[in-house]
């Protein structure tokens, strides 16, 4: 399996520094056929990215896309405006159940959208501080896991990636909130026991399992080498070019 870094812009970079950066990143890194290379810049970059891509180093991913195809939802871009121009997009991210209220309906229905139209979904889910405190992890890593991919068939299954991103330890400048190798095992096997419960052996081992959450290059050595783990989803660190690629570098390394 490939290992996946992906950088999630989040909303940073307008349409000129995210073209600069792109630039600057594709002088950097050459063709790694066993590293998939994903940024995900704000929806308004993404047509102006596409158009200076070098698909042969990075893909493009968006950050986030409405179920419906077309029609009256003000403000929102769909899965099917989408296609052609991504490959991946980042699907139910914390920050958007969070602060926008996504439901795992509604995360369901988009990962169903994006299958529909070619795009890999990248499925977020994680836990709360208080979730963790209250012993819900497994809970929520369960409803938000079979709940997100209630709505496509099981042979899709393998289509979409997963990334576990624990909200506590997203944006963390306290080392007591960064997540250890081990607390990471932990929910990585469950999320693969649940995918083989109900999905099977096979699709439960196809399926790409990605960490995020504080992903720096001091730690994203340990992070890939963590038991079950297929690659990184990082915020922070994916802004600054140099950190972006000694974490790419790292993945080669441990490769
Ligand atoms: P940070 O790497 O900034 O903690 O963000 C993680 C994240 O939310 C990526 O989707």
């Amino acid at each position: 399996m490939k290992t996946y870094i992906v950088g999630n812009w989040k909303l940073n970079f307008n349409v000129g520094e995210a073209s600069v950066y792109l630039h600057k990143l594709q002088k950097k890194i050459a063709n790694y056929r066993d590293i998939e290379v994903v940024v995900a810049p704000t929806a308004l970059c993404l047509q102006s990215l596409s158009l200076q891509l070098d698909r042969s180093k990075i893909k493009l991913g968006a950050q986030n896309a409405f179920y419906q195809d077309f029609g009256a939802f003000t403000g929102e871009i769909s899965f099917a405006e989408l296609n052609g121009l991504v490959k991946y997009c980042i699907v139910g991210h914390s920050e958007r159940r969070y602060i926008f209220h996504e439901d795992d309906k509604m995360v369901a229905k988009k990962v169903a959208a994006a299958i529909r139209h070619k795009i890999t979904p990248i499925l977020c889910i994680g836990e709360t501080e208080s979730e963790r405190a209250f012993g819900e992890t497994a809970d929520v890593i369960r409803d938000q896991l079979l709940g997100g991919l209630s709505e496509i068939g099981a042979e899709d299954v393998s289509k979409v990636i997963v990334a576990y991103e624990p909200v506590w330890a997203i944006s963390s400048t306290k080392d007591a909130k960064i997540a250890t190798p081990d607390e990471i095992a932990e929910v990585t096997e469950m999320i693969r026991k649940n995918l083989k419960e109900v999905y099977g052996a096979k699709t439960s081992e196809e399926v790409p399992v990605l960490f995020g959450g504080s992903v720096k290059p001091t730690n994203a050595g340990a992070y890939l080498t963590t038991p079950g783990i297929n690659g990184l989803l990082i915020g922070g660190a994916s802004l600054i070019l140099e950190q972006f690629t000694d974490i790419i570098d790292i993945a080669k390394r441990v490769k």
